[in-house]
């Protein structure tokens, strides 16, 4: 199967990137399966039932979330309504799940979305959570196994990754905004620290750089914006997954100019 992952959607230039350009990109490259973080994709602070809808009509299939999954009230009554994740390490009491397996090819496909420790809200341990899912999983018998790591220290990524290498398929790391240049198919993982956004590539991590500058320079409060119009990038990632190894991962970063960038993971 081909799957295809897109990061932190970022307000309105991230939705509409994925808008223009979305279909013509499974299209082109054969796509069967497009999961997507959704936690800054209404106006760069959790997501609305409205924007849920928009997103899934581009072609998504699945979203992930993140510490900003709560930021709108209305979430805790989407996740029965629409294919929506929150970090399975949340205590299960809290609405959703942050594990599900869908159909993709005729196989079986598990979605795992975890949250880091470092700098993040308080939840369960992340790694504990990743053994017992991925544990479960496997005496499911299901092979294929994708997770969006959503965590702002690189190492608790990469430290996923040597973990699990070898039993999950693919591991890409969302939070942080920006993208690290480390993909990689490690002994059958498909890995990256950190995809980047999708929405605005001028300003500080998709949000006007006004309020985060007087931040800087003030260290007074101030509510980050996304802006109206900017210079936008879609970034994506394809893997090719095959018995639950990653044979192949390239990524594609799409301009709203036109412009376009491939990158092809090296493989260890
Ligand atoms: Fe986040």
């Amino acid at each position: 199967m081909r799957i295809a992952f897109i990061g932190d959607i970022i307000g309105r230039p991230g939705r509409s990137i994925i808008k223009e350009n979305l279909q013509a990109i499974k299209k082109e490259h054969k796509i069967d399966f497009v999961i997507a973080n959704y936690e800054n994709a209404s106006h760069g602070f959790g997501l609305t039932a409205k924007n849920a809808a928009e997103l899934f009509n581009t072609g998504i299939d699945v979203m992930t979330g993140g510490n900003h999954t709560w930021d709108k009230k209305e979430i805790h009554g989407m996740f029965d309504k629409y294919e929506l994740l929150r970090p399975h390490n949340y205590p299960q009491e809290v609405s959703g799940t942050g594990c599900k397996v869908y159909e993709v090819e005729g196989e079986k496909l598990a979605v795992l979305n975890l949250m880091g420790h470092y700098a993040m809200p308080m939840a369960d341990n992340p790694f504990r959570c990743a053994s017992k899912t991925i544990e479960d999983l496997e005496t499911e018998g299901i092979k294929n196994i994708f997770i969006d790591m959503h965590a702002e220290a690189t190492a608790e990524k990469r430290g996923l990754l040597m973990m699990f290498k070898k039993r999950v398929s693919a591991i890409v790391g969302t939070h942080t905004h920006v993208a690290t240049d480390d993909l990689q198919i490690d002994e059958g993982t498909g890995y990256l620290s950190d995809i980047g956004l999708t929405g605005c590539r001028d300003n500080v991590i998709g949000m006007d750089a006004k309020v985060p500058i007087q931040r800087f320079m003030t260290g007074l409060p101030g509510r980050f914006e996304v802006p109206d119009k900017c210079k936008a990038v879609l970034q994506i990632v394809i893997f090719d997954i095959v018995e639950g190894k990653c044979i192949n991962a390239f990524k594609i970063k799409k301009f709203n100019d036109g412009r376009e960038f491939v990158t092809q993971a090296w493989i260890d």
